[in-house]
């Protein structure tokens, strides 16, 4: 089997990764002038680049957007017209995925433990697009399809009980809550057959799936591919073997970029020989890279143990730190070139766990600078609140030389307009 965690080799027309320091410093602080902060910019064209590695890697693969990663509109046609089908986790995201005409048979709804409403909008859906796919993770949610009428294409999403990812919190491959148990998959895709059109098999092993978790990956693409051999056996023609998403990129400066080549090609010998198509739902790769905040420095407090530096965006604006200790890497886009001093970045929730970075060693900052936070493409805007009231940031994509706003800034009225009165 490949070795699948070494550097990828480099393209200097579609490189593996696009790091933080590659962003033109010149044209971000323009687009702060012009738009404000805290402000996320999102390149088109990279989402273009990384769709196009992608298919490259899995050239007989159906490589599927997973669109909970970035879900604004300017990216799902960019993706849809890059030619890969939405994987969608939600009513609201088969929504938007239509609202940008993913036709019917480019729609894959994954239901984890779905809302009523959910499955009736989504089956009303299929009436009207009956090519759509509906991903189910329990039995009991193929009884909630079958009471609403739905007898069309069905995928079973099974709990493979191996899990891999960045963080605890985004392993599922081994988690209860998802799918149908390994050992139990085989006999619900076979009675569901009688009823449903079932097409496939589905497992996701986690998100951000790098080096020793790559191994992880390979032995649920191996289970995914007995599975797959198991119900072909037992008469069932599949469609598809659906083995997830998770392809990690390289939040810190100094990581490596995946070798996507050297996965997919791990990737085709784990499944062997199936009598279905393979499919991959990658999010975080398609846009995390194309992806930057910006963030203005509001107060700079110098204390014994640190400089710490309050910014405009918070975990409201960016969960991901917060939420997973995750790294961002961070340009101070004012100075690059002042003594450099452990800086604590923090936001403006009053909450211990704002926190963008600890003491990290940047370019002194001095209030009204402007940085710019890396790789906030994936995860970013999507997983953003309004919590402490704080109005939820605009957005600018970036295509060719032209800058759209795609989402305006949220105001203070925003906040109440849902409430009555
Ligand atoms: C079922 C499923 N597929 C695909 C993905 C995409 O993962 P990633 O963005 O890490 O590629 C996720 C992420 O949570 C998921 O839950």
């Amino acid at each position: 089997m490949s070795d699948c965690g070494g550097v990828s080799r480099d393209d200097h027309t579609n490189p593996a990764v696009r790091r933080l320091a590659d962003w033109d410093a010149a044209m971000l602080d323009d687009l702060a002038a012009a738009h404000g902060t805290p402000l996320y910019v999102t390149d088109l064209d990279r989402v273009k680049e990384n769709c196009a590695r992608l298919r490259d890697a899995f050239p007989d693969a159906e490589v599927r957007y997973a669109v909970k990663a970035h879900t604004g509109r300017a990216v799902l046609e960019t993706v849809r017209d890059a030619g890969l089908p939405a994987e969608c986790a939600s009513a609201g995201e088969v929504h938007r995925a239509l609202g940008a005409e993913f036709s019917g048979d480019e729609i894959q709804y994954t239901a984890v433990h779905p809302p009523a409403e959910d499955l009736d909008y989504v089956v009303d859906a299929w009436r009207e697009h009956p090519d759509l796919t509906i991903t189910v993770g329990a039995a009991d949610t193929v009884e909630r399809l079958r009471e609403r009428g739905f007898d069309g294409r069905l995928c079973v999403r099974v709990n493979p009980g191996v899990g891999a990812g960045h963080h605890e919190k985004v392993r599922t491959g081994a988690n209860a809550k998802f799918g149908v148990p390994y050992d139990r998959a085989a006999d619900l895709v076979a009675s569901a057959s009688d009823e449903f059109d079932l097409v496939g098999i589905h497992a996701h092993a986690g998100s951000g799936i790098s080096g020793d978790d790559l191994a992880n990956h390979r032995e649920l693409v191996r289970r995914m591919g007995d599975l797959a051999r198991e119900v072909s056996a037992a008469g069932v023609e599949l469609e598809f073997v659906d083995v997830g998403g998770g392809f990690g990129v390289p939040y810190g400066e100094d990581e490596p970029p995946l070798d996507l080549p050297a996965v997919a090609e791990a990737t085709r010998e784990a499944i062997g020989d199936i009598e279905a198509t393979l499919a991959v739902e990658p999010g975080r790769y398609v846009v995390a890279d194309a992806g930057v905040l910006l963030t203005r420095v509001n107060t700079v407090k110098e204390t014994p143990e640190t400089v710490v530096t309050g910014v405009d965006a918070g975990m409201t604006t960016l969960l991901r730190p917060a939420m997973y200790d995750a790294y961002h890497a961070i340009r101070n886009l004012s100075s690059e070139h002042r003594e450099t001093v452990g800086t604590t970045i923090v936001g403006p929730i009053c909450e211990s766990s704002d926190v963008f970075c600890e003491n990290r060693p940047l370019p002194r900052p001095e209030r009204d600078d402007l940085l710019a936070v890396g790789n906030a493409g994936a995860y970013g805007y999507e997983m953003a609140s309004t919590y402490n009231s704080r109005p939820r940031p605009a957005e600018v994509a970036l295509s060719g030389a032209n800058a759209a706003l795609v989402r305006r800034r949220e105001t203070l009225t925003d906040l109440t307009e849902v409430e009555s009165r």
